[in-house]
């Protein structure tokens, strides 16, 4: 409601000679996107300079008027930026804004940049721009984050954690091998975004209010300038895609749901019950009443921002579902959702590259407990085969009498006796002790993709190169 309105009758000005009232306040409050839109100023002023120029080189527009058009709209972006700009919400978005702004500047000469072109056009032009940038920004930051965790991981090449499936301990493996787990996840995020990005990037500028124009425009000449690899191809398609706001959104998802899965880990590793993981002061909080807590709130706000992100795709989805052909108004309810997610997941990203880059692994505590709960139960198991030459099966059932005798014993597996061994099967030797130690564990997984130390730091090379150069 605070954006100045006391420029009344300008709406008249704009839609020109057949209304003769202005609207209500409450129309114009509802009808107004320059609050949120003004975002997309820069996008805005980039596509009426390319606009503007193609129409001089077609002779559609003297040089004279592109030149002030030109002159006209530096000078409206250098007040934008300098802050002085007074945004009007009776002017409802940015184009009339600025378009406005324009006229005061140079005059008559402004309103000859609307033709050959709509508002329609020119939304979805400058949408895209911004969805463009936002996606090159992503993945910059994206690469951060990867940085954080290659550089973490090959510090940890050689520390040893649990494993876990359904949260239980499973197998030991390395903490570098899971951190790269990670990598590997963002680096489909960042494949997604490039496909976003080929896929979105061709210009609807030029496809006017629905059906093209009678203007002799250059299409391919505006596409270029603006670095679209080509023109859209259908200006009914062109003014009513969102496509690209709605793919933005869904890798945007998807990325949150791999940012809260992490976050999510990192809370539990966090936990007194865990202490795996000590996230430094400044991605922690302390509590108001209870003075011996550190709480994970950086994480769990990760974990909770996801919500937000999935919240701008069913919001923008349900938006777009019932739309006919072509452009409705409906479509202007696209950018808060589109820039809510962007900045959410821009910070969430951030957070958890900060956290990472920063947090302490308590390697004693992952080791104590990379042992726990017959997580070397398998090598056994694996021994037996190899040695033994048991099938696997039967090699899996010595393998379940024996985890049951430890857990009668209340013993870890390397503390039974080999005498207990042979009692389950007298084949067994003393060379079984040598594959129960939770290192010798990871040593041994040297198979693609596997945990070994060895694999992770190849790992490390090899990830660096797909995903940092
Ligand atoms: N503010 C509008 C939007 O964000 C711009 C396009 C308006 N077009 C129109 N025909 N009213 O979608």
């Amino acid at each position: 409601m605070s954006d100045n309105n006391n420029d009344s009758n300008t709406t008249s000005t704009i839609w020109g000679a057949r209304f003769s009232d202005g609207p209500s306040a409450v129309m114009e409050e509802i009808n107004a996107s320059i609050g949120f839109d003004k975002r997309l100023y820069a996008q805005d002023i980039r596509g009426s300079r390319a606009h503007a120029q193609m129409l001089v080189a077609q002779g559609i527009l003297t040089e004279a008027d592109g030149k002030s058009i030109l002159q006209g709209l530096d000078e409206v972006e250098g007040e934008i930026v300098a802050g002085t700009f007074e945004f009007s919400r009776t002017l409802e978005d940015i184009h009339m804004n600025v378009e406005n702004r324009l006229r005061e500047k140079i005059g008559d000469a402004a309103g000859r940049l609307h033709t050959a072109r709509s508002r329609n056009d020119q939304v979805a032009t400058d949408l895209k721009l911004w969805v463009r940038d936002a996606l090159d920004g992503l993945d910059d930051a994206l690469k951060d984050l990867q940085a954080a965790l290659i550089e973490r991981a090959e510090e940890h090449a050689a520390t040893v954690m649990p494993g876990f499936t359904h949260l239980q301990a499973a197998q030991p493996v390395t903490l570098g091998h899971h951190l790269l787990a990670y990598t590997e996840m963002l680096g489909r995020d960042r494949s997604r975004v490039r496909d976003c990005r080929a896929r979105m990037n061709e210009s609807p500028l030029g496809s006017a209010a629905l059906a093209g124009t009678s203007f002799p425009i250059d299409r391919d000449m505006t596409a270029k300038a603006l670095g679209f690899d080509q023109p859209t191809q259908n200006s009914l398609d062109s003014v009513s895609d969102r496509d690209f706001a709605l793919e933005y959104l869904s890798l945007l998802s998807i990325l949150s749901v791999h940012l809260s899965r992490m976050a999510e880990e990192m809370v539990i590793w966090a936990s007194q019950q865990f202490a795996f993981i000590r996230i430094s002061d400044d991605f922690s909080s302390g509590s108001s009443i209870m003075p011996q807590k550190r709480n994970p709130d950086a994480s769990e706000l990760v974990r909770g921002k996801a919500g937000r992100v999935f919240g701008a795709l069913m919001g923008m989805l349900t938006v777009m579902k019932g739309l006919p052909l072509t452009y409705g108004k409906d479509m202007q309810e696209d950018k808060e959702p589109v820039f809510d997610a962007s900045d959410t997941a821009e910070l969430c990203v951030a957070a958890m590259a900060g956290m990472y880059k920063s947090a302490t692994f308590n390697v004693d505590n992952m080791k104590r407990d990379a042992g726990k709960g017959f997580t070397t139960a398998t090598d056994l198991a694996d021994w037996c085969v190899r040695v033994l030459n048991l099938p696997f099966r039967d090699a899996h059932h010595v393998t379940g009498a024996v985890v049951k005798l430890a857990e009668d014993k209340n013993c870890e597996l390397e503390d039974l006796s080999l005498e207990e061994f042979q009692s389950i099967n007298p084949g067994i030797t003393d060379e079984i002790y040598s594959v129960l130690g939770v290192d010798n564990s990871v040593s041994s997984r040297t198979s693609l993709g596997g945990t070994s130390p060895q694999n992770v730091l190849a790992q490390v090379a090899n990830a660096r190169e797909r995903f940092l150069a």
